[in-house]
């Protein structure tokens, strides 16, 4: 049975390890963070995953798991550390590297190194560069050449679950499997194959890494043709949510629906590293960046214009003195999850409120319990509940469509002070 180390325990390592484990393999998951590693090992989850306390708990009592800050020996290495873009939206090699310079010295010949992380085209390659300059006395594995047991096989498997359904996901994916060599494909497919009944397809390392990225701009580009039309239609002083309901009943016609911006890990930051790779090329690539970044502007404005035109009306301001008088629904990234990483709806709630500070935001957000530090620095900002913004608002954001959301009454604000970016009370 194969000795697999699996370095980076995040979001995707974590699931993926445990996963691997129960299928059968030897697995030693690797982290830089000690706490991190002693939490795993007494079988707390580090992150949230339906199902994974269960499945971290039967992979500890096999025997065949444990977490440590120590490089192992492995035949295999799996690498699913960070890879976040520089200011000039170039990756950022530093994770990768300091995860590549703990493995070299482990390393005796013969052995597979896999990349997981989402990565611009050829950072395979420079990762197994990194690895030769550092070993010397280990080659590169290249098909039809001679071996001797000092090759090192290299591949890229890029990951694409959903988190909220990663072990399903994990498990029945289809898997792309691009090596370096064909024989490093064949050893990594081999791999996969233990716990993934997805198809595994197979193709070069560098044609991996782009459909990786080139799944997210999908989604990128075609969110920022919504986004564009919706500030088209707002112009032309139409519905986009009509528009686009139209539109798509021709049969060969799917537009996505717009929104306040593109927010999260993947879809926001993944286009850059084609952009990077292609800078002079990527041109729709990097104009749908630009217009799904400006939306959350374009949101920020139309809000203070009902502002303004709230705080222009005498007698509302008489009448709800002292009281919150714009309400923000969600704070997300996206609907029906915690997570605030780069969400636009948090940048445009910090925003309106820090430059409006003579107002006050009821923040309506159910899936946290306690506001992020940018909003409770404020002193103009509170959470508080969906009843409580209908009943005292004078204007309603809603800026993630949470279930929760969904069927609010709204017909008592004045068409003018609800502000509905993803189209959920639209006519
Ligand atoms: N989260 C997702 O939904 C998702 C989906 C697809 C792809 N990805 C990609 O997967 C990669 C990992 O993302 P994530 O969300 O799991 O990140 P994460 O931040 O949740 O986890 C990364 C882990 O790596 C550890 N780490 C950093 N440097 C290390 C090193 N040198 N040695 C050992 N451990 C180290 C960190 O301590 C952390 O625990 C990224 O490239 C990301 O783009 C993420």
């Amino acid at each position: 049975m194969k000795n697999v180390a699996f370095v980076g325990l995040g979001y995707i390592g974590l699931p993926t390890a445990i996963v691997m484990c129960n299928a059968g393999l030897n697995v030693v998951g690797v982290d830089v963070l000690s706490e991190k590693v002693d939490a795993i090992n007494r079988g707390e989850l580090t992150i949230s995953e339906p199902g994974l306390e269960e499945e971290l708990a039967e992979a500890i009592s096999s025997g065949r798991f444990r977490a440590t800050v120590d490089m192992p020996e492995a035949d295999v290495y799996v690498i699913a550390v960070p890879t976040p873009f520089t200011d000039r939206h170039d990756i950022d090699m530093s994770f990768i590297y300091t995860a590549a310079e703990s493995i070299a010295p482990k390393l005796k010949g013969g052995e597979l190194i896999i990349l997981e992380s989402t990565s611009p085209p050829r950072t395979t390659e420079r990762l197994a560069q990194r690895i030769l300059d550092l070993r010397s006395d280990l080659r590169l594995h290249q098909d039809g050449g001679e071996t001797d047991g000092a090759e090192l096989y290299f591949a890229h498997c890029p990951e694409r679950i959903l988190p909220g359904q990663a072990l399903r996901e994990l498990r029945s994916n289809d898997r792309i499997i691009g090596g370096m060599s064909q024989a490093a494909t064949k050893r990594a497919k081999e791999i996969y194959g233990t716990f993934c009944t997805g198809a595994l397809l197979e193709t070069d390392s560098t044609t991996a890494e782009l459909a990786k990225l080139t799944e997210n701009s999908f989604r990128d580009v075609n969110i920022a043709f919504a986004n564009e039309l919706s500030m088209i239609c707002d112009e032309l002083g139409i519905s986009v949510w009509e528009l686009i309901e139209l539109a798509n009943h021709h049969p060969r016609v799917n537009i996505l629906q717009p929104g306040p911006g593109v927010g999260g890990h993947c879809i926001a930051v993944d286009p850059w590293f084609i952009v990077s790779t292609a800078p002079d090329t990527a041109k729709l690539v990097r104009t749908a960046r630009e217009v799904n970044d400006s939306k959350p502007e374009w949101v920020y404005q139309k809000i203070s214009q009902a502002i303004e035109s709230q705080a222009n009306s005498v007698e509302q301001t008489a009448e709800v003195e002292g009281t919150p008088a714009v309400a923000l629904l969600g704070l997300t990234f996206k609907p029906n999850i915690d997570d605030l990483r780069q969400s636009p709806a948090l940048d445009i709630a910090v925003k309106t409120a820090s430059r409006h500070p003579d107002h006050q935001f009821i923040v309506v957000e159910p899936h946290i319990t306690a506001l992020p530090d940018a909003l409770a620095d404020l002193d103009n900002v509170r959470l508080g509940t969906a009843q409580e913004a209908l009943d005292s608002a004078e204007t309603i954001v809603l800026l993630v469509n949470h279930d929760e959301f969904n069927d609010l009454d709204t017909s008592a604000f004045p068409p003018d002070r609800v502000i509905d970016t993803r189209g959920s009370w639209a006519q």
